[in-house]
């Protein structure tokens, strides 16, 4: 059979609520043209994020019920440890309310001013936490990557020539540590591949660096590597995802992407002193090492994700699925950042919008634009998000995992070719207010008329 089906059934179901035009219209008002600021129940088809909104299994659930909520020594801790000892190799496992918990305490620990962390591409959060200890995060993605139409196989990879140059410049004691971001979230959803995880385990081992992975997306990112990378095709997602933590010295995950959970997160490192250091400021914010703000259920929750996350029918369907929407898009002349990434596809809104310039937020437009027409949620990954680090003007069309149907998508198709049709009389935006940092999640727009 060629037909590549969603590998579950559906056992619950959340209804979905239609609005009109004129109403989304007021709603878009009211929000300041921002759509973290809608309410969710005025969304129909919601690819804002992949974060914390996968359908949880019923193994899952089941597990949630086993969950231990003793305040110290939870079961549910242990066996979540052992799970994420198997899978990753890591000695410590912390954990932390979220992803970004687990980065605040790592970058708390190991960065000062004037230190410098370099990555493929920051995730938001991650540039946001290491700049907010007085250290500066630098991207470092391929020269190729630029073009978003090349067809790189490995198109999230880190350029080690640029990774080397920067140490050699700053200093190996100025690099507190180099992340990688497995896939690569900001720069398209790229996955990275193992050969570039070996080369920059080789550099940072061969100058004492840590190295570590940002490891939310690591399943898609080993189903990636066992379909494109040579000498992968006979070993399992299993086998491809412990090779890849066996490259670094630790990682942050955020438990809400490949965990299939709602909440959590974790901290990983093989080095005692630190993970000493670590569980301390963990006690101040997100409580003890055994739960780490989060239940035990939740914990149990994360456990059961991160094995079915593994799991060859689910990672061919979901990378299939999200490939799905890239093709019948890209094919009709939406310019996507090509290849279709793992969670999401990324339309390149400064190159369908040309008639609207950066500094009036081309993504942005599209977003709302989207919403007034279908009542579809998306985000902006452009200069609202990013600033002038903002290396493209992208429309993020993140899947959740395991929630919608192939007939969702296909409504998802149909309201952005209808978008294309008419993309000339779409019009940019302002910002008439802003916070300093994330200034995506509040920043309110007029639009130019
Ligand atoms: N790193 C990457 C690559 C991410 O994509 C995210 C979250 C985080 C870290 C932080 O994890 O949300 O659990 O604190 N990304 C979400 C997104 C929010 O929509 O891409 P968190």
């Amino acid at each position: 059979m060629q037909t590549i089906i969603e590998p579950f059934r559906i056992k619950s179901v959340e209804p979905l609520r239609h609005t009109t035009r004129e109403e989304r219209e007021q709603y878009l008002e009211k929000a300041g043209y921002n759509l973290f600021l809608l309410k969710a129940e005025d969304i129909l088809i919601d690819l804002l994020t992949d974060s914390g909104t996968s359908a949880m299994s019923t193994e899952q659930w089941a597990a949630m019920m086993r969950g231990d909520e003793s305040y110290a020594g939870s079961r549910s801790f242990f066996r979540l440890k052992k799970v994420v000892q198997q899978l990753t190799g890591f000695q410590h496992v912390i954990p932390a309310h979220q992803g970004r918990a687990a980065e605040r305490i790592l970058f708390t620990v190991m960065c000062k001013p004037g230190m410098t962390v370099p990555n493929n591409t920051h995730f938001d959060t991650t540039r946001a936490n290491i700049e907010f200890t007085g250290a500066r995060a630098v991207d470092l993605p391929l020269p190729a990557a630029a073009d978003t139409q090349a067809r790189l196989d490995f198109k999230g990879d880190i350029d080690t020539q640029a990774l080397e140059r920067l140490i050699e410049g700053a200093g190996a004691d100025l690099i507190p540590l180099v992340m990688v971001t497995v896939t690569n979230n900001s720069g398209g959803g790229q996955p990275v591949s193992m050969h570039n995880l070996e080369m920059v385990r080789d550099i940072t081992y061969r100058l004492g660096i840590p190295f570590y992975l940002d490891a939310c997306r690591f399943a898609e990112n080993a189903w990636f590597i066992q379909q494109r990378e040579r000498g992968y095709q006979d070993w399992s997602p299993r086998q491809i995802a412990q090779k890849m933590f066996s490259m670094a010295d630790g990682c942050t995950f955020s438990a809400k992407k490949d965990a299939f959970a709602n909440i959590g997160g974790l901290l990983c490192t093989n080095d005692d002193r630190l993970a000493e250091q670590e569980k301390n400021l963990l006690i101040l914010t997100e409580g003890f090492p055994t739960y780490g703000g989060l239940a035990g259920r939740d914990l149990e929750a994360i456990a059961s994700g991160l094995e079915e996350v593994l799991e060859p029918d689910y990672l061919r369907y979901r990378i299939a699925s999200t490939g799905y929407l890239g093709r019948h898009i890209a094919d009709h002349g939406v310019p996507i950042v090509e290849p279709p990434g793992g969670h999401a596809i990324y339309i390149d809104a400064g190159r369908m919008l040309p008639h609207i310039p950066r500094n009036q937020f081309p993504g942005q437009a599209l977003a709302v634009e989207l919403y007034r027409h279908a009542a579809i949620r998306s985000v902006e990954i452009g200069s609202v998000m990013f600033g002038e680090n903002a290396r493209h003007e992208l429309l993020r069309l993140a899947i959740p995992r395991r929630v919608y149907t192939q007939s969702h998508i296909d409504y998802v198709v149909e309201a952005i070719l209808e978008v294309n049709e008419r993309k000339q009389k779409i019009r940019g935006f302002e910002i008439v207010e802003q916070p300093r940092f994330l200034r995506h999640f509040s920043a309110r727009f007029r639009p130019i008329r």
